[in-house]
């Protein structure tokens, strides 16, 4: 029996009862049935992607293929949670209705519950057109990766911490279900969670959010290669594999590898057959 699934509802009840609400990143397949089995509310298929997985500098650098392809694999792992997909760069900031086809293609290829994207300056134009197609959308406001000059806190003079209230309440306006507040200070995602209705989910933006998310290869010591102060580490998986694969080479190296165990004998009424291997010409 499969699992009954996560509705935007189921979250919005959630947050109106005061319980926290779980998101994490997922890219493949095996990945994606663990984060769904852990028992998370909603699994986004970041373009995070670029970096933690694929190994590029910036989140601009993947596009519709790779977000869709890597969206597909992760739709094949996810029974319960929620599965949104990242719209990646361009793919949105032109005319609202390519953002609306591509939207269209995160639904109906790769089978996602709801899309993602960030702030610019024409989202709320944006984020309605995929809205008024009956397609849910997540907001991402404060540290935007995909245009950020500098990846620090955001919000922390006046002038900005209004423009990230104003863009906020605008996602809210024009449809959006929720929103991601990344890298603003504690008192600020208060203020916006307090006076939005609409959901937040937080990441690096405290405690007071409606949920929290995180990359998931940050929370389990998989990707090495810079570490946010935000990510809580559970785990360091990546020393864990790398002694694995050391071990495995030394095993192959020694002869050790592979024992009988691990390997398949003839019969012994067939041991004889070995005698008339010799292939005849032309087999
Ligand atoms: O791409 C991503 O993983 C994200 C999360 C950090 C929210 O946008």
């Amino acid at each position: 029996m499969s699992p009954e699934k996560v509705t935007i509802q189921d979250l919005i009840q959630k947050k109106s009862q005061g319980q926290k609400i779980t998101m994490l990143t997922a890219y493949d397949y095996p990945f994606a049935r663990l984060v769904d089995q852990a028992g998370v509310d909603i699994v986004l298929v970041g373009d995070s992607l670029a970096n933690v997985v694929l190994g590029l500098e910036s989140t601009t650098d993947v596009g519709m293929f790779e977000m869709l392809h890597h969206t597909k694999a992760v739709r094949r792992g996810v029974q319960r949670a929620l599965l949104i997909g990242d719209m990646p760069y361009e793919s949105y900031q032109q005319r609202p209705e390519d953002a609306v086809a591509n939207a269209r293609r995160f639904v109906e290829e790769a089978g996602c519950d709801a899309v993602k994207l960030e702030w610019f300056d024409q989202c709320v134009d944006v984020a309605r057109a995929i809205v008024q197609v009956g397609i849910p959308v997540m907001g991402h406001v404060g540290l935007t990766p995909q245009t950020a000059e500098k990846f620090r806190v955001q919000g922390r003079d006046l002038e900005s911490a209004r423009a990230i209230m104003r863009h906020a309440r605008a996602l809210e306006a024009c449809g959006c279900f929720s929103i991601v507040l990344e890298c603003v200070p504690v008192e600020l995602a208060q203020c916006i969670t307090d006076d939005l209705k609409i959901i937040t989910i937080g990441i690096g933006a405290g405690p007071e959010c409606d949920g929290q998310v995180l990359v998931t290869p940050d929370l389990l010591g998989l990707y090495d290669r810079f570490q946010p102060r935000f990510a809580k580490r559970y785990a360091n998986i990546g020393a864990d594999v790398l002694e694995s694969l050391k071990r495995y080479c030394a095993d192959v190296s020694g002869g050790e590898f592979p024992s009988s165990e691990h390997s398949f004998y003839l019969p012994d009424d067939q041991i004889d057959m070995l005698d008339q291997l010799e292939l005849e010409e032309g087999e």
